[in-house]
């Protein structure tokens, strides 16, 4: 199979080794977090394979093709990377080519996954030179199997407990070079010593317009979807500088120009499919509209703490942190201070109130 030979023998039996995601609290549309059953029936084979092939994040995209030379001029194994910004991004993505890039195995799996000691001894013993282990939501490990990984990382060495109470030994094993790449939506969250092992860290950026745009256009091709550039354009738009999201709200569209127009995505089918689901110009859903509202309605604009927000939301407080704020914080809608968030000028023009601290404003 060709998808085996270019990402190593591994491939193959990746699903096995893929931890499942705990479902997102409030899944819906917008929310870049992804169920497993998405994962495999649709994102594998849309996803670039290649460096050359992925769009967007110039940056990071530069200085990894210097890491791989590197590496692969010294004959040695990438060194330790971690991946931080907010879900589908891409960071998974970026871990599958490096590996591809690098010629070697990727397993993959989630922190959440790895409960016992032995889940993750299970996965380093098995790596061969060079593999790459991709951990995402990396900040949620446990501290056992965080300090396990610590000697693993740095000394390619196991250290294991045999036997329990006073005949419990510990045996050392050691391991032969590999890479972890870790990925988290929360840098803030890992603790400094993991933090500090790791050689490369980089954060991925929200992509703009013309980048998704290349990117809906590149899908819709996979996927024999017709559309029309100002389509592509127009899904673009909205889907809140997340590759994920742009994909996702792309298949909607694509239904929608199916069964209510002559099955061509223009951008009139486009906007009208997603008015239809409750995207707005901006990109905001249902709950982010609910944050911003809640925030100059019953706060006062703030400034507001993340607790006092998700209470009065009745959302989860790590998924307006993790999931809706950073591209709100992005967009200009909101602001984080010392004291808390605040909603700034352009949350209230895009919710149709007057600014309080505008030129309209009563004193
Ligand atoms: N599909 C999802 N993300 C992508 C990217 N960055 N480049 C190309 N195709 C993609």
């Amino acid at each position: 199979m060709a998808i085996q030979s270019t990402y190593g023998k591994d491939w193959g039996k990746k699903r096995s080794d893929v931890a499942q995601p705990s479902p997102p609290t409030a899944p819906d549309l917008l929310q870049a977090t992804t169920t497993p059953d998405e994962t495999s029936q649709n994102e594998e084979g849309l996803r670039p394979q290649t460096l050359a092939d992925y769009i967007g994040q110039k940056d990071l995209k530069g200085v990894l093709d210097i890491a791989i030379a590197a590496a692969q001029g010294r004959q040695d194994p990438l060194d330790h990377t971690l991946f931080y910004g907010p879900p589908g991004l891409g960071k998974t993505t970026m871990a599958l080519i490096l590996a591809a890039e690098m010629g070697v195995n990727c397993k993959i799996t989630a922190a959440p996954a790895l409960e016992r000691p032995r889940d993750i001894t299970g996965l380093l013993v098995n790596l061969q030179k060079g593999d790459i282990l991709f951990i995402d939501e990396i900040h949620r490990l446990n501290r056992i199997t965080e300090e396990l990984l610590y000697a693993a990382m740095e000394d390619f060495r196991l250290d294991i407990t045999i036997g329990k109470g006073q005949s419990a030994r510990t045996r050392s094993l050691s391991l032969p070079p590999f890479t972890i790449i870790g990925a988290t939506t929360n840098m803030g969250a890992l603790t400094a010593p993991l933090r500090d092992r790791f050689g490369l860290i980089q954060r991925l950026r929200f992509y703009d317009y013309e980048e998704l745009t290349a990117i809906v256009t590149r899908t819709a091709a996979l996927l024999n979807a017709d559309i029309t550039p100002p389509g592509a354009i127009a899904i673009a738009q909205r889907a809140r500088g997340t590759p994920r999201i742009a994909n996702r709200l792309l298949r909607r569209v694509r239904d929608y120009a199916q069964v209510k127009a002559l099955g061509t995505i223009t951008a009139p089918v486009a906007t009208a499919a997603l008015e239809l689901l409750n995207v707005d110009p901006l990109g905001l859903d249902w709950t982010d509209r609910l944050v911003l509202k809640t925030m100059i309605e019953q706060f006062q604009g703030g400034p507001v703490g993340l607790e006092a927000i998700a209470a009065a939301t009745g959302e989860d407080a790590r998924t307006i942190e993790e999931v809706y704020e950073p591209y709100l914080l992005q967009m200009g809608l909101i602001n984080r201070t010392p004291r808390g968030r605040t909603a700034a000028a352009a949350a209230y023009a895009h919710l149709g109130y007057s600014d309080p601290t505008g030129p309209t404003a009563l004193p």
